[in-house]
């Protein structure tokens, strides 16, 4: 099938790859120049694992092309995905001046029957309005050409992006016709190996559900991070509370590990928009509003744990202390700093006087963008421990998981580690001589 995906980030350019890897023939599109001209070189501007290999392979057997030209690439489509971004708006809402934009652009070069399919997650009701646009355009032009608008909300998760796509638990289809629908179901028939779940509904609740899944995801995570709080208080373990509740098919143990609060450039975005959108109208989404502050509240656990162990008084009551933090991407095997909770963490420490050191084995290279020479940063994972007071860690990575402790312990002035994703055993880390502070139980 011929195939061509409007914007080259991250969802857009997994997509399109993958598409080709099912053997679909698939143009990517982007305005940016050079992230095109790179990709035709094989440069790839995010880091996700396996894309690489994949991008080379597939545009080598000719099945994907990059190219600046939409044009071009919408006269030579059948699907037209929009996979443009949806940047949260002053007031917390999705911008949609790139879908409708790209849409309006489609009107404007789309010379037979196409299937338009918002890939974006846009806010419910979306799909009117990228018609009404595609519509205008072929007003103006004063032609009459079919088309249809479909919402298929993707579902990836960043790190294991090209395995959710490839084996998703499901996929969503909004369309309300049914030639679209058998259309799409061709498209993916060859990812439905894992689950068969492919599901045609209205495009409303296509929309809704993109919003929903990850508003739950998000709930889940920071009910289980005030479950843990509440653990350290009353003496509780959180990960046997954990194990205790997810054997209960009903619940099931995914996405309850607390930590430092959920960052990354969905769900912190989703769940505004989400607040938002229900404001519009006149609806009070109450539990998500909460869900956003304890979040927020959640990101300073950790520098407020620091405080009170090693602060003494005053305005800056960590004046001449020194961290090593290890990891900063808003989860492991990225290099995404958005919404990070390392930001909030090391901020929060360098107002109150701290010098921070800093390792990470993807992300050093955008922290710099945001903290620049504030902080310093460590190739090896040991050496930023060298006279440090103690070791602070804030996102998973696998090389994180079983350090040398020895080493460790030799390195940092105190044996402190304060860990905001429960990486250790608190009583292996007592007998190891460290002083643990992990989430949610007691070190
Ligand atoms: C999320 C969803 O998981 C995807 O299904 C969705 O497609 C994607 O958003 C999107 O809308 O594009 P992603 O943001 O890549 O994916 O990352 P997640 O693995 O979901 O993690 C999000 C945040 O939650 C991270 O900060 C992570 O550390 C945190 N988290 C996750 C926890 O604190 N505890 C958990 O148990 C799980």
């Amino acid at each position: 099938m011929k195939v061509c995906v409007v914007g080259s980030g991250y969802v857009g350019l997994v997509a399109g790859t993958c598409f080709a890897e099912s053997g679909n023939d698939v143009i990517c599109v982007d305005v940016d120049k050079d992230k095109i001209d790179g990709l035709k070189r094989g440069v790839i501007p995010i880091y996700e694992p396996g894309l690489k290999e994949m991008v080379l392979r597939n545009c080598e057997e000719g099945r994907l092309n990059f190219t600046t030209d939409l044009d071009l690439a919408v006269k030579e489509s059948l699907v037209c995905f929009i996979a443009v971004g949806t940047p949260p708006g002053a007031d917390g809402s999705a911008d949609l001046q790139y879908v409708l934009s790209v849409a309006r652009s489609i009107g404007r070069a789309m010379e037979s029957f196409k299937i338009i399919v918002d890939k974006s997650t846009v806010p419910v009701g979306t799909a009117d309005k990228v018609r009404a646009a595609v519509n205008d355009e072929l007003g103006k032009r004063g032609t009459h050409i079919e088309f249809d608008v479909v919402s298929n909300p993707e579902f990836l998760k960043e790190g294991a992006a090209i395995d959710d796509f490839m084996k998703p638990d499901r996929v969503v289809i909004g369309t309300d016709n049914v030639r679209t629908a058998e259309i799409m179901k061709e498209l993916y028939s060859a990812f439905m190996r894992k689950s068969n779940r492919l599901l045609v509904m209205d495009i409303r609740s296509a929309e809704m559900t993109k919003y929903a899944a990850n508003a739950m995801l998000a709930t889940r995570i920071t009910f289980m991070n005030q479950i843990a709080n509440l653990c350290e208080v009353m003496g509780a373990d959180v990960m046997a509370v954990r194990e205790g509740i997810g054997s209960d098919s009903r619940i099931g143990y995914d996405f309850l590990f607390p930590g430092v609060g959920y960052g990354g450039s969905c769900f912190p975005k989703d769940v505004k928009a989400l607040v938002k959108t229900a404001d519009e109208c006149s609806y009070d989404f109450v539990l998500l509003k909460a869900v956003e502050t304890a979040n927020e509240r959640q990101k300073a656990i950790l520098s407020d744990k620091i405080l009170r162990r090693l602060g003494s008084a005053g305005d800056k009551p960590l004046a001449g202390k020194r961290f090593a933090i290890w990891g900063l991407s808003f989860k492991p095997r990225t290099d995404d700093m958005r919404d990070a909770p390392s930001l909030t963490i090391i901020n929060r420490l360098l107002e109150m006087g701290a010098s921070v050191h800093a390792h990470d084995p993807e992300a050093m290279n955008e922290a710099k963008k945001h903290f620049g020479d504030r902080i310093s940063y460590s190739v090896n994972k040991y050496d930023l421990m060298r006279g440090a007071d103690a070791l602070v860690i804030i996102t998973e990575w696998n090389e994180y998981r079983n350090p040398d402790f020895d080493r460790i312990k030799e390195l940092l002035i105190n044996p402190i580690i304060f860990d905001g994703r429960n990486l250790y055993h608190p009583a292996r880390m007592k007998e190891a001589g460290f002083e643990y502070l992990p989430i949610g139980r007691n070190g």
